[in-house]
């Protein structure tokens, strides 16, 4: 089907931990994400989200399995290509913001946007509309550290989503708020996705944020199982 933008097959990854041994997170994980579809991954601490994810989005390599990207796959390819894969249709949010300490609100949205070509002026100008869409515009010269935690996670999301990327990886991307913040930042989160039409996955541990998604997957030994 060509509206499937990310498609995982097979996924395997094998963790050696020294004493007792090696720890197999993922033992054949298979997903197809839709254009335009959000999906909740659930799992305990430790079931290997953040493996699956940083997986999925080219940070890492699985042992066994394919990861394909808006019709191309990715197995198999070069540092370079990966990363050119990445750059433009992939964003990637952490559970802890990851924004340059050094650099402002607005330029932590600018530069990936210069790094794929954008003129300066026209990455100003998505930067500061993507602020202005999670309500953070007046902030836009604050670096990271002068910005509460619910800001600088909105930040993080207009980073992610500066290339309009096809697919948009979020690993705990509230856990580190207080429960109101998590969810006006989460609704923040989702406006972005359903207004560019873009798919999501998405890490939580919190139920009620997942029930507000298309579907929520399991990560249970080592495979994704739906939850009813
Ligand atoms: N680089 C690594 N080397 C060795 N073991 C690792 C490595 N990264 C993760 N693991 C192990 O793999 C398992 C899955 O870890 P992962 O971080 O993917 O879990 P998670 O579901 O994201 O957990 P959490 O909810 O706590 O973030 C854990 O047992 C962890 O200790
Ligand atoms: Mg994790």
């Amino acid at each position: 089907m060509n509206d499937v933008t990310l498609r995982l097959s097979g996924l395997t990854k094998t963790y050696l931990q020294g004493t007792p041994g090696e720890v197999q997170v993922l033992r054949g994980v298979d997903l197809e994400l839709r254009a335009g579809e959000a999906v909740a991954l659930v799992a305990p601490s430790g079931a290997g989200k953040s493996t699956l994810l940083h997986i999925a989005g080219l940070l890492d390599t699985p042992d066994a399995g394919t990861v394909e990207i808006a019709g191309q796959d990715a197995a198999g390819k070069g540092d370079r290509t990966r990363t050119a894969l990445r750059r433009q249709d992939v964003g990637f949010v952490y559970q802890f913001h990851h924004l340059l300490p050094e650099f402002s609100a607005l330029e932590n949205i600018v530069l990936p946007q210069l790094a794929n070509g954008i003129s300066e002026k026209a990455a100003q100008d998505r930067a500061m509309q993507l602020l202005g869409r999670v309500g953070v515009a007046e902030r836009a010269s604050h670096r990271p550290a002068a910005l509460s935690g619910g800001e600088q996670q909105r930040v993080a999301f207009c980073r992610a989503l500066a290339n309009n990327p096809r697919v948009l990886l979020a690993d705990e991307p509230t856990g580190n708020l207080d429960p109101e913040t998590s969810d006006q930042v989460f609704a923040a989160l989702m406006a972005l996705v359903r207004e560019a039409g873009l798919s999501a996955l998405i890490a939580t541990h919190n139920l009620d944020l997942a029930a507000r998604m298309d579907r929520m997957l399991r990560l249970d030994g080592g495979v994704l199982r739906p939850v009813e």
